[in-house]
């Protein structure tokens, strides 16, 4: 009986091993299989980002988050909901370990809204489910994200960016309610609903 070579890799192939057009054959498949697989993920990504809106954040501007609750548009007076001269809102948030500031903020529905915010720590994430919004938040930075609400309703706001021991317990609130409410509603209220 002839010797085997001691390197396995220069022994022949036993009795049962797949035959070379076999192989070809299965691997072409399988190629076939993911370029199809790749082809549905880029037409869903381009098909929903026209559809529901959605794009990189691009907004860049810059803030000192050293100087955040001293000065300028993030001081906590200025912080919650807005109404601006052409009847649209602006809604200004802080997000931080653990919450956003404030909690939750009233907006009004079928109304263009702007929702500003800035971190005064870490990186967060401000994401509202079945909106176009999903944006990170990054200390010295602002980060803009519009929209608008078709119906009243409540919105959990979860920050979806890892960032530290309490993350999962970071939630905010948007409350959508119909524009007449919205408009008899003190400043107070419109501001800020975290004690309702
Ligand atoms: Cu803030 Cu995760």
């Amino acid at each position: 009986m002839a010797e085997l070579p001691s390197d396995p890799l220069q022994r022949p192939l036993p009795d049962g091993a797949v035959p070379e057009p076999v192989v070809v054959r299965t691997e072409e498949h399988w190629v076939t299989i993911m370029a199809v697989m790749l082809t549905a993920m880029m037409v869903i990504m381009v098909v929903t980002s026209v559809v529901g809106a959605l794009h990189p954040a691009s907004n860049v501007e810059v803030i000192d988050s050293r100087t955040l609750h001293l000065k300028g548009e993030f001081v906590e007076s200025n912080l919650g909901t807005a109404l601006e001269p052409d009847g649209s809102v602006t809604v200004r948030l802080i997000a931080q370990q653990y919450d956003f500031v404030p909690r939750c903020v009233v907006v009004p529905a079928d109304t263009p809204v702007k929702f500003r915010l800035t971190s005064d720590d870490v990186v967060h994430g401000f994401l509202l489910p079945d909106t176009n919004i999903n944006t990170m938040v990054v200390p010295g930075f602002v980060a803009e994200v519009r929209t608008r609400f078709a119906r009243p309703g409540d919105y959990v706001m979860p920050c979806h960016e890892y960032c530290g021991l309490g993350h999962q317990a970071m939630w905010a609130r948007v409350k959508v309610v119909p524009w007449d409410q919205f408009a008899g509603q003190g400043l107070l209220e419109r501001t800020s609903c975290a004690t309702q």
